[in-house]
């Protein structure tokens, strides 16, 4: 039984929903371990699209989807994902998705603050998803926030309540904005509460559920947006690496046994913060056309730039990755000339990943190795051996730098657009 993690190596949107749900037939259960519906994992079969946050992508497969303890619940957000997906034909019940007893609730207190902060940075904002994730991560690390399972008890609801607006209403004046009143989050959670109840299960019966059963752990966001390796203060408020399923998944620390890297065949990056090898030019703007670039969850542009062996390289030895899956190569058919960053120049000194010190960020060189394009369409191919010679060259060059085997090849946003090697 190899039980396998899906972790994205960039900064996110790498394609991580498509091989889960590529994947998802080999396994039992697909399970979230941290984030919350920051995430965005888009999904193609046949002829339909299916756009995922908090929901695990397995749920397209018919696998049992659990949220684990280390993601932040939005129930609002929660429901209607639930409706959308419900509508386009799939069962969501609790027959095949359970939501761990001690997530941490996301509230509209959250969403506003993380939107609050937000403005208060001027031009130095993070560009979160708005979605109140920083937050609601705060408020847990905080002993204050409100858990799922506070919910069965109306007293213990109304303790936890009552630190937490006392909290956040200390913040919200500092901020001269009107105070938050209790019974508004009452009346926010009263409509759901029972339906959401039904879905929840403790961790320990979670951890019974998955003892003998083949599990796939759906990580969200990406490696670089690590809370704490990542390009710090521009990342998420989660430990996104491989190392936070022991603790987020409601599943012990041998329950892993290998973990898959997803890379993109270039990248890309949403929000603020260092991005060597971005591309404030045509070929930015083209890699953002042809590989629909924008964001799930915001809508926001995605910014584009040439595959970094530095950058991954730190994220693929931190998640002890051996093995990758590569998305998007179709993306970079019609490119005359493809380039790859391996390491920089920053003041007169190599460096071979990205310092976390910002100061060091104003003056990077990037030093890139050049490839010869392909300009012909690998979009859809399902063989190896039917790849240009010149793509095949462009991904041994990706394994022999980064030290890792390429095991799976995306050829297109569906289901059966894929290669496996
Ligand atoms: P995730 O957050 O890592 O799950 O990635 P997203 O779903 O946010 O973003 C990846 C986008 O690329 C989605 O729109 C996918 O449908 C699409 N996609 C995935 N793999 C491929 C591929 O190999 N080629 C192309 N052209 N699109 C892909
Ligand atoms: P998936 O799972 C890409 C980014 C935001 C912002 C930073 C902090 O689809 O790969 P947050 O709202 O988490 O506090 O925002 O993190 N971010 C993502 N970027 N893909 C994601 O998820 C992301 N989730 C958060 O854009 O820069
Ligand atoms: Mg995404």
């Amino acid at each position: 039984m190899t039980n396998t993690a899906i972790i994205g190596l960039q900064w996110g949107d790498e394609g991580k929903g498509k091989i889960v749900d590529f994947l998802a037939n080999d396994f039992d259960a697909v399970v979230r371990f941290q984030g919350g519906n920051n995430a965005g994992h888009t999904i193609k079969v046949a002829n339909n699209t299916y756009k995922l946050s908090l929901l695990p992508s397995g749920i397209i497969a018919g696998k049992l989807c659990i949220i684990g303890s280390g993601v932040v619940l939005d129930p609002v957000a929660l429901f209607n994902e639930i409706n959308k997906v419900q509508q386009s034909g799939i069962e969501v019940s609790k027959n095949n998705l359970l939501i761990a007893s001690n997530c941490p609730l996301i509230l509209s207190l959250h969403r506003s603050l993380d939107i609050l902060l937000e403005e208060q940075k001027g031009n130095k904002k993070i560009g979160t998803t708005g979605r109140g994730i920083g937050p609601a991560y705060e408020d847990k690390v905080g002993r204050r926030a409100l858990l799922i399972s506070d919910l069965f008890c109306h007293a213990t609801t109304m303790e936890r309540l009552q630190n937490l607006v006392f909290y956040h209403n200390l913040i919200r004046s500092g901020l001269n904005v009107e105070p938050i009143k209790i019974d508004a989050i009452i009346q926010e959670l009263e409509p759901i509460k029972q339906q959401l109840l039904s879905f929840v299960e403790s961790p320990f019966e979670i951890a019974k559920i998955l003892a003998n059963k083949k599990v796939l752990f759906e990580g969200a966001q990406g490696a670089l947006l690590d809370i704490s390796y990542g390009t710090y203060p521009f990342v998420t408020s989660s430990n996104t690496m491989a190392g936070q399923i022991a603790l987020g998944s409601c599943l012990g620390v041998d329950s892993l046994h290998k973990t898959l890297g997803i890379l993109k065949a270039y990248t890309t990056r949403v929000g603020s913060g260092p991005f060597p090898s971005e591309l404030n030019n045509d070929i930015g703007e083209f890699l953002r056309q042809e590989g629909a670039e924008f964001g799930t969850v915001t809508g926001r542009n995605r910014r584009c730039g040439w595959f970094d062996v530095a950058l991954v390289k730190q994220a693929i030895q931190l998640c002890s990755v051996k093995e990758v899956a590569l998305t998007k190569l179709d993306v970079l058919d019609k490119l005359p000339i493809i380039k790859i960053v391996i390491g920089y120049k920053i003041n007169g000194k190599q460096y071979d990943y990205l310092p976390q010190n910002p100061q060091l960020w104003q003056n990077i060189e990037p030093i890139y190795q050049q490839f010869e394009g392909w300009q012909s369409s690998t979009k859809g191919l399902t063989s190896f051996n039917n790849l240009p010679k010149q793509a095949i060259n462009y991904l041994k060059a990706i394994e022999s730098l980064c030290s890792v085997k390429i095991s799976i090849i995306s050829t297109g946003p569906s289901r059966n657009e894929t290669i496996i090697c």
